[in-house]
């Protein structure tokens, strides 16, 4: 099993840039089965996530392959509709493929996406819209039996923000007849970077980072060339690795825009932070302070997939921050490990009190879930001695190399297979 080595202590000093986005590539990568024509997404980023999303486009018939950073899918060969079972327990975003296969297929078979590090997570959301877009549903045996001979247009409003619902009844309208109009949809950016694919598609798509998405569907959709937006969250770690071992670096290519409640809470602690059309520079001396509560909220709220990776930049602050968890029922597997090394924090139900301490020590922690990974990497480089982290293929979900990346900002990390 592979593991990252990290041995603390150093300030950064760097650059490096940011990879494409794994929650804008996940959805477009569904959304190519919108059309027949060949697709090139560039900026790609090569992630666990990516090769099972291409996987899944194999299954079901289709072509895809790397020219070196991009991505090019043709799915023309498309002769299938489901979804194996271990296909979908590999990426349990992988419910994201159905709203686009019953737009394309008019049927689609799938099985029920189990949970996973978070919790439960529950796609009610994502079936109620795709059943009143005329889609019938039926559950048996853990599996989705799904047939649309006839999605038609109409208004459809989530209870919750939910991105990966929006996601999926977009693409679903996309086959539908008439105007489907998504109420209290999420607006995240990933949300923008998908109607800006379906557009350069030739789809009639508007409002996307607004709680109300329009679709006129059954546009003829033609293949495109597209590039990725860059990853929010990734940008979000490397701000927090510097701002946790302090140091000077520079995002190339990320866009405080998609950051603003994380540079926020950043320039609150003291860290200072520039942004310009090329990127992100931040600079961190000294200790960093606590800062007001940090709660987590659908966008523009502080981003939930920031939560430990924010927390793992406070653990030798100067006070105590409290953090609230409104998102995922479970997202504080990454506390114990933490702990390990050293810090004070304290869990009670959805809200985590963390109390700086001087001094973090290397220890071998094990990654719980993709950004509990890179918290413990954002620790051990604040961390005397050595960290060693293991189960990293948690962190290859969603980072092409976080070892490389790091090293680019001046850390001492290596990966040991
Ligand atoms: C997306 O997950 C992201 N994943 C997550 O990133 C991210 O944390 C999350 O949005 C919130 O921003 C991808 O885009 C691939 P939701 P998604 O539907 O779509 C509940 C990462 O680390 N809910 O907005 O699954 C759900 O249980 C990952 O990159 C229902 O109750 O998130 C959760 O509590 C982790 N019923 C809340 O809504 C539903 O039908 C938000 O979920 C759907 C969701």
């Amino acid at each position: 099993m592979s593991q990252l080595l990290v041995r603390g202590g150093g300030r950064l000093k760097g650059e490096v840039a940011v990879q494409g986005a794994k929650n804008s590539v996940l959805p477009i990568l569904a959304a190519t089965l919108l059309t027949a024509d060949e697709v090139e997404l560039r900026g790609c980023p090569r992630l666990r996530d990516v090769d099972a999303s291409v996987r899944i486009l194999r299954g079901l018939g289709c072509e895809a392959h790397w020219e070196g950073g991009n991505l090019l899918v043709k799915t023309g060969g498309l002769n299938a509709w489901s979804i194996s079972d271990i296909l979908m327990r590999e990426m349990r975003s992988s419910a994201i493929f159905l709203g686009a296969i019953l737009a394309r297929c008019g049927q689609a078979e799938l099985s029920y996406p189990g949970g996973c590090e978070l919790g439960p997570r529950p796609i009610d959301l994502h079936l109620s819209g795709l059943r009143a877009l005329g889609a019938e549903i039926g559950d048996a045996g853990g599996m989705l039996h799904c047939k649309a001979p006839e999605l038609k247009g109409r208004e459809v409003v989530l209870s919750l923000p939910s991105v990966g619902a929006t996601e999926n009844l977009m693409l679903a309208a996309c086959g539908g007849s008439g105007v489907t109009t998504i109420a209290n949809a999420a607006r995240e950016p990933e949300i923008v970077d998908l109607q800006n694919f379906l557009r350069a598609c030739g789809a009639k798509v508007y409002g996307a980072g607004t709680s109300t998405v329009t679709v006129e569907g059954k546009q003829p959709l033609h293949g495109c060339t597209y590039t990725i937006m860059p990853d929010r969250i990734t940008a979000a770690t490397y701000l927090c690795a510097a701002a946790s071992a302090g140091g000077e670096i520079f995002l190339r290519g990320a866009r405080e825009d998609h950051l603003a409640t994380v540079t926020a809470v950043l320039r609150e602690a003291g860290c200072s932070i520039l942004a310009d059309e090329a990127g992100i520079a931040c600079t961190c001396q000294g200790r960093l302070q606590a800062v007001r509560p940090v709660r987590t909220a659908p966008y523009p709220g502080f981003p939930t997939d920031a939560q430990a990776i924010l927390m793992a930049a406070l653990l030798r602050s100067q006070g105590a921050t409290v953090f609230e968890e409104n998102i995922f029922e479970n997202r504080y597997r990454h506390v114990d490990e933490l702990t390990r090394m050293g810090a004070n924090i304290r869990v009670s139900g959805r809200a985590a009190v963390v109390t700086g301490v001087e001094t973090l020590h290397g220890a071998p922690v094990y990654c719980t879930d993709l950004r509990g990974g890179a918290a413990l990497c954002v620790a051990a480089l604040a961390a005397e001695g050595e960290t060693t982290i293991c189960e990293i293929s948690h962190i290859d979900r969603g980072y092409e190399d976080l070892a490389r990346d790091m090293r680019a900002l001046g850390a001492d990390a290596a990966r040991i297979e």
